[in-house]
């Protein structure tokens, strides 16, 4: 069955001790998972070693520990990166790959993040790996061949099992992160079967309908309902709203 998933993208927001106090209060609070529901928090970097103890020590299940970036090299002088082993040892389970911040203001190329795609899997990672055009290219309309290229260029060589495996997407588009604009439920279930349409043509139809596809972009508690009901859209990834429990609470409802 095919996963559905919340995962929060906390972003350069927080110290240890209000990471700590949010972590404690959603974790507290939240439902018992369905078994193909998982619940994700891409913390800081600092944060992930507390974390990790704050996730292992609760009897909930389906929670896990994220990173927002990696290297895809193991190790070596790369002054300011943080490699997949180090993530490993602080119990990360998921890295999101290929975020809108990390393109625009890293100019990480789709080669790059291919790089990282292979280093992540080769080291059992789940990836949730982001796409997503700006606003210039959904005014044009021509957001299906952006998104493809960019899936097609960093994910397209892997087998049908690997990507199966370790491949999460979210449609994240520019133009709704951190604005307050949502996607409309048409234009997110529109992109969200263009892209298992995608899937299904480069591999097979059953293997996209295995693929999770979440949305990105000023989802919260109000419209989350919705946007998780579309038949394509298998849950969100969550910015602003993930760092109030009191916010996310209710995304997390919306799975069930
Ligand atoms: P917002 O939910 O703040 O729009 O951010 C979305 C996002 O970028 C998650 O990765």
């Amino acid at each position: 069955m095919r996963k559905k998933i919340v995962a929060g993208n906390w972003k350069m927001n927080t110290t240890i001790a209000e990471g700590k106090l949010l972590l404690d209060s959603v974790i507290s609070q939240m439902p018992a998972l369905a078994s193909n529901h998982q619940v994700i928090f891409c913390v800081p970097f600092t944060q992930l070693f507390v974390a990790n103890e704050i996730v292992n020590q609760s009897s909930k299940h389906n929670i896990f520990l994220g990173a927002q970036n990696c290297h895809d090299k193991a190790a070596g002088a790369f002054t300011g990166e943080i490699s997949i082993p180090m993530l490993t040892e602080v119990g990360v389970h998921s890295v999101i790959i290929g975020h809108s911040e990390r393109r625009q203001y890293f100019g990480e190329s789709n080669t790059f993040l291919k790089a990282k795609v292979d280093a992540l899997i080769a080291a059992n990672k789940q990836i949730l790996f982001c796409c997503g055009e700006p606003l210039q290219v959904r005014e044009a309309n021509t957001q299906n061949e952006y998104v493809t290229a960019q899936l097609k260029e960093s994910l397209f060589h892997l087998s049908p099992e690997t990507f199966m495996q370790h491949i999460v997407i979210a449609y994240e588009p520019i133009w709704a992160i951190g604005t307050g604009v949502t996607a409309s439920t048409e234009q997110a279930q529109e992109m969200h079967a263009s892209i298992r349409h995608l899937l299904a043509e480069t591999y097979s139809a059953e293997m996209a309908n295995e693929i999770t596809i979440l949305y990105g972009g000023s989802c919260n508690g109000s419209n989350a309902k919705e946007l998780f009901s579309c038949a394509d859209v298998d849950g969100g990834l969550i910015g602003g709203a993930a760092l109030k429990a009191e916010l996310f609470l209710p995304i997390i409802q919306a799975l069930a």
